[in-house]
């Protein structure tokens, strides 16, 4: 087996599925920078845009993934198509014997993320899910303050966002504060179709179109608040996370899709946090890391990289929402009838 310089095992072999914008402007470009891996084939049910794809990363063209994942055998396989699309390619290309990575939201219905949970513990593959926002810096400096026991007993985590970044801040408080027992919230849709997301997802609220309101129980005792509205404007501000514990709070701002860097800063003093950044400020070092975190995974290290499991655990969070704004109270997770609006995609 071939192997490259610098990544210390053979080289894995990497298909796309779904070249469309993320797969060309941050997924591309992300394994060329990686030592150890090389692109052998971009699928897409555009020709155009498959063979667009290979052009410009390399590799063979497909416009069928069943075919490529039979003549290509890649070992990673990253599914980059819309979020209504990913559980067939990634249970197709698991059962083909690759590890995946599935762009977010993991799946569109309930029934669909427990198919793809259920195919990787069938399989013996590894699923990883690319909720990037772990790997923003300023992140990983909170959950390092955090864990350290910077701010003593934690009370609350608290995220203002725009609906784009709604599903990641569930994510990032799960990741920051630890398993979710309970969920309340509500939210609105606003009548004008501009705002409505181009993807619905049945059993879910997915992109908050007017305002989404979620209140977390984290097993600790601690709260987490999240608000999101597409209404927002990501160049003004992606998203602001607040973390309150007895001994200050840290607030995470000034982070937008165009620099993610921000500032941490630790009050009651407003001092600033420093952290470690790296010279480039733009959403590319998310996906940068966050593809490396799973690589790295793949080969056998702890890292951040957010997993199916971390995948499912946020559809069902999502979920919740959906019922507690339906039914008027709080919803204890695990859910214990996990039916959802879809539950034939495996079978229930
Ligand atoms: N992690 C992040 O921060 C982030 C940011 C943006 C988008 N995304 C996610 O990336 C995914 C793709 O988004 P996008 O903006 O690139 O969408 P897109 O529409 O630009 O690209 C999707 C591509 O998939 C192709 N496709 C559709 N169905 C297919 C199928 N069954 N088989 C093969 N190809 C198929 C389409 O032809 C298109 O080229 C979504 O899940 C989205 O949520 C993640």
């Amino acid at each position: 087996m071939s192997t490259r310089e610098g990544s210390g095992g053979p080289v894995l072999r990497v298909a796309v599925i779904g070249c469309g914008g993320i797969a060309m402007s941050q997924h591309g470009p992300a394994y060329q920078k990686l030592a150890g891996v090389e692109i052998v084939a971009g699928s897409d049910v555009s020709a155009e845009r498959a063979a667009a794809f290979a052009a410009r990363f390399g590799g063979r063209a497909y416009t069928d993934y069943r075919e490529m994942l039979a003549r290509e055998r890649p070992m990673i396989v990253d599914v980059c198509t819309p979020e209504d699309q990913h559980v067939e390619p990634t249970v197709a290309a698991l059962e083909a014997g690759a590890d995946v990575l599935c762009e977010k939201i993991m799946a569109h219905t309930l029934a669909g993320g427990r198919a793809m949970v259920a195919a990787a513990a069938r399989t013996g593959r590894f699923l990883g899910i690319d909720y990037n926002y772990r790997f923003f810096p300023i992140f990983q400096e909170l959950k390092r303050q955090l864990t350290a026991g910077e701010l003593g007993e934690l009370a609350l985590l608290t995220v203002a966002a725009h609906a784009f970044c709604f599903h990641h801040a569930i994510d990032l408080l799960r990741w920051l504060g630890g398993p979710v027992e309970a969920v309340s919230g509500q939210y609105t849709a606003t009548v004008d179709p501009r705002y409505h997301y181009r993807v619905q997802c049945p059993d879910f609220v997915y992109v908050p179109s007017r305002n989404a309101s979620l209140v977390l129980r984290f097993a600790s005792g601690a709260l987490g608040v999240i608000s999101a509205s597409r209404f927002e404007d990501l160049h003004a501000r992606m998203l602001r996370v607040e973390a309150v514990g007895e001994k200050g709070r840290l607030t995470a701002d000034g982070i937008t899709i165009d620099d993610i860097i921000g500032r941490l800063v630790r009050w009651p003093g407003g001092e600033e946090v420093p952290f470690f950044a790296g010279a480039e400020r733009g959403f590319n070092v998310a996906f940068e890391r966050s593809i490396q975190a799973f690589i790295e995974r793949v080969r056998g290290a702890e890292t951040d990289a957010a997993t199916g499991e971390d995948g499912y655990a946020v559809l069902e969070i999502e979920h919740a929402l959906v019922r507690a704004n339906a039914e008027g109270r709080v919803i204890p997770l695990p859910l214990t009838d996990a039916g959802g609006a879809a539950a034939q995609e495996d079978g229930q």
